[in-house]
Parts: structure tokens; C-alpha cells; sequence
């Protein structure tokens, strides 16, 4: 095996040398061959192409990007990076199945630890995509650009190790920080990105933008305005939008049926200009570091909103209140990344059963960073105006007002057995210690 890469000499110091990397199964494995690198132009995977072929001998990167609704910019900069470094490049389109996948997370309201789960989503789908690459391309290993420390690693890792590919993480496997990679990539003069793009480690597709890394590691560090490109907050005058449910999926804005990459985009875009979908959090990742997290997902928070506030109208309480336990369970499974399992297709079976009737349309204020409903209207209310009416005497069938007398009288009856009888050994204690007195 050949050493770690050696640190280039004048710009890095003695303390971002990586440590000495250690002879892993995967590396000791490795024979050679094609390797299909997980690519997204940014830090990371740049800095893989190079250790992939001097630190594992694969004989060639086939870098695959796959476009889940980020940037354009960021498939420009992978092109130019990969022409750059001289690697065979693929861009597979996965955005369709991925703004299905973030609408039918919207069933759930899916949210963890208030993050709506962008690159938890991607990631399965990314994954798999790559994955059906390297068998097209008769590649003999997977790799990714994630680190030690973090979820993806994890959510790459449960699609690939089904596989009988080689799985190779090199900058977990060389121990390598930011800082390394970063001066690394200025003495093999691989193009990387200055700026707040360089800066932070981002990742964004169709549902959120993620930003990590440098002082906003720190928890106590207030963020700067510049690290947020989806949305400001102009002090613009306040904006209706009107959002239409089907099975408890958007599918159209104000009266426009569109679909669901257009509807994500165009939600994003209005959202965005009011400032709406800015998270600042601190998460427990899976392997248990806690970490400062901040997102934007204009559009997700819209209709997270939207739908949540169009089941409190058509669902009853006990399955809201169920629903909430449900909700909880399939956002953790696909914050792990483990979507596609029996556990998750038998979530799936309540909340679909559920979502039947999340038909209908809610219109949300958007107003200086917030988002709230303001009014909902469904063919499938669990509403009556006239039992809830304060202008109207009777209930509803033969119910009236004064039958709820006796419904008075029972309310809280137990408790007042409870509390009489508490009252009657604190009594019977009293006199006890009396008499013993
Ligand atoms: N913490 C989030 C997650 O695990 C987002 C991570 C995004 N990655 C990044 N390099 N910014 O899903």
C-alpha cells in the first residue's frame, strides 16, 4: 500500500497532516479497476479522484453526479472540475423521483429536529442511481466523498453494502480534514471553490439547502446574512398563496396545477422572497455528535404548514394524535436513510389510509419570515358550522345545548372520588397520630 499523501510542504502545517492512514479490508481489497466516485464537484469528492487512483490504485474514477435538483452552477463546476482533473463524467436525472419523494414526505410531515430532511431524502436516491452506473460501466467499487463523522456516510453505505461492489470512503479512511483537503487541493492544483461556497461545506437540492463548517460550527457564532441564498427578507408586504391537496400531496399553486419539480421551484422562489424557511439548529446525528445545523427549505415549510393545517380539518383526533407518533417514526427512519424497509411500507399503510382524505386547498400568509395558515377547505371536513356555531341554539340531530348538562356532571367525576378518598386517609392518618400522640 502506498503511504498517506504527502502533505504539501509550504502550505500546510504539521497539524493538518492527516494521520497515518490505516490498512483498511476495502483498501487492502482493492485490485484496481473502474470506481464509481459519488461526485459533486464541491471539496470532498474533488480531492477523492486523485487518492482514489495514487492511494487505492483503482485504474479510473468515473465520477457520477446526480441531479436532484441543486443548482445549475453545481453541474457547471462538476463539468469544469471534472474536465479539469481528466475523469470520464456522468449526470443522471433523478430530480423527478426525488420532488415525488419530498411531496410524499409532506403525507407525513416530515420534519427532524425541525429540519425538513433535503439530504436525507437525496440520499437513497442518489445512491441507487450511482449505484446502477457502475453496473452499466462495469466498475468493480462505489465511493463517496463523506466523512467519519456524519449521516450520509451511513444513508450511502445502506444502499451500496447490498451490493457486491467494493465501498471505498476515502476521506474517512485517510482520516483527512477540511483544512488538509483544502491545501491538498491547492498544491495538485485541483479546482476547487473560493468564497462562502468553498468556505462552508453546502449541500442543496430541490427541498433544502444545508449549510456546515467553519465558524458556524460554533454554536454561540450568529450566523452572517451571506450564507443564505434562497432567502431575504426585503420587508416585503405580506403575500397569500394558495396551496391544493390531493391525497395529501400539493399538486397545485394558486388554482395551477403543476408539477411536483415546478411546484417545489415555484413554492421556493415565492416563500424564499419573504424570508420564509430559515432553521438554525442544533442535531443529533446518528452516531451521536451533536452538531449546529443551518438550512433554508422555503418551499418544504410552505407546505409542511399547508398540509398539517388541512389534516387538523379533515382528520379526527385520534388519528391526528396517532398520526403524530407515525409521522415521528417515518421522519427518523428517513433521517437514517432507511426508507426502503418493511418497517417504512408498513408506516406507509396508516398514513396512506389516512391521506385519502387530505383532499382539498389551504391558503398560507407569508409575512416577514413566517408562514402560517389562514384558511382551509376540504370535501372532507370534520366540521359542522352549525354544531360549532356560537349563533346556533341546537347541536345537530336531536342534540341540544342542554344536553351537555349531564355530560357537566360527569366531567372530572373520578378525580373527585379520587380526591375525596386522598382527603379521607389524610383524615384517618391525622387521627392516628393523635390518639398515638
Ligand atoms: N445534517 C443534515 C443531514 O444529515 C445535512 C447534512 C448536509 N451536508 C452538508 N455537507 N452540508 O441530513
Amino acid at each position: 500500500m502506498t503511504p498517506p499523501p504527502e502533505s504539501p510542504a509550504d502550505t500546510v502545517t504539521e497539524q493538518t497532516v492527516p494521520p497515518t492512514r490505516q490498512a483498511t479490508e476495502t483498501a487492502e481489497s482493492s485490485s484496481g479497476g473502474r470506481v464509481a466516485l459519488a461526485f459533486s464537484g464541491g471539496l470532498d469528492t474533488t480531492v477523492c479522484v486523485p487518492l482514489l487512483e495514487e492511494e487505492y490504485g483503482y485504474d479510473e474514477v468515473v465520477g457520477v453526479t446526480v441531479d436532484v435538483g441543486q443548482p445549475a452552477a453545481e453541474f457547471a463546476e462538476a463539468r469544469e472540475t471534472v474536465d479539469a482533473l481528466g475523469v470520464e463524467h456522468h449526470v443522471v436525472s433523478a430530480r423527478e423521483a426525488f420532488a415525488d419523494r419530498c411531496l410524499r414526505s409532506v403525507q407525513a410531515n416530515a420534519t427532524y429536529q425541525g429540519y425538513p430532511l433535503g439530504t436525507a431524502l437525496a440520499r437513497p436516491i442518489i445512491a441507487a442511481a450511482i449505484r446502477d452506473v457502475a453496473d452499466a460501466e462495469d466498475c468493480v467499487a462505489l465511493a463517496h466523498g463523506c466523512t467519519g463523522k456524519g449521516n450520509d456516510q451511513l444513508r450511502f453505505e445502506a444502499v451500496w453494502r447490498d451490493t457486491n461492489f467494493e465501498v471505498v470512503a476515502p476521506i474517512r479512511e485517510l482520516g483527512l480534514t477540511r483544512e488538509w483537503e483544502n491545501a491538498f487541493a491547492a498544491d495538485r492544483g485541483l479546482p476547487v471553490e473560493g468564497g462562502a461556497e468553498g468556505r462552508y461545506s453546502i449541500d442543496a437540492n430541490l427541498w433544502s439547502r444545508s449549510i456546515e463548517g467553519s465558524e458556524l460550527e460554533d454554536p454561540a457564532t450568529i450566523p452572517e446574512d451571506d450564507i443564505y441564498e434562497w432567502t431575504t427578507s426585503p420587508g416585503r408586504e405580506p403575500e397569500l398563496v394558495e396551496l391544493t391537496f390531493e391525497d395529501g400531496v400539493p399538486v397545485a399553486v394558486d388554482g395551477e396545477t403543476l408539477d411536483p419539480v415546478a411546484l417545489i421551484e415555484t413554492v421556493n422562489e415565492r416563500a424564499g422572497a419573504h424570508g420564509v424557511g430559515r432553521t438554525d439548529v442544533m442535531e443529533d446525528r446518528m452516531l451521536g455528535l451533536k452538531v449546529r445545523e443551518n438550512y433554508e427549505h422555503p418551499a418544504a415549510t410552505v407546505l409542511l404548514t399547508a398540509h398539517e393545517a388541512l389534516e387538523q380539518l379533515v382528520l379526527t383526533y385520534e388519528e391526528r394524535a396517532f398520526k403524530q407518533q407515525v409521522d415521528q417514526q417515518w421522519a427518523h427512519k428517513a433521517y437514517q436513510g432507511l426508507v426502503d424497509t418493511p418497517f417504512v411500507d408498513a408506516l406507509e399503510a396508516f398514513l396512506g389510509s389516512t391521506q385519502e382524505r387530505v383532499t382539498g386547498t389551504v391558503t398560507v400568509k407569508l409575512e416577514g419570515g413566517g408562514c402560517r395558515p389562514v384558511a382551509r377547505e376540504s370535501g372532507y371536513a370534520v366540521f359542522s358550522e352549525r354544531a360549532a356555531s356560537f349563533d346556533e341554539s341546537t347541536v345537530g340531530g336531536d342534540i341540544t345545548q342542554q344536553d351537555a348538562t349531564g355530560v357537566a356532571k360527569y366531567h372530572g367525576f373520578q378525580s373527585r372520588l379520587a380526591n375525596e378518598a386522598i382527603e379521607q386517609g389524610r383524615e384517618q392518618r391525622q387521627e392516628t397520630e393523635d390518639y398515638d400522640g
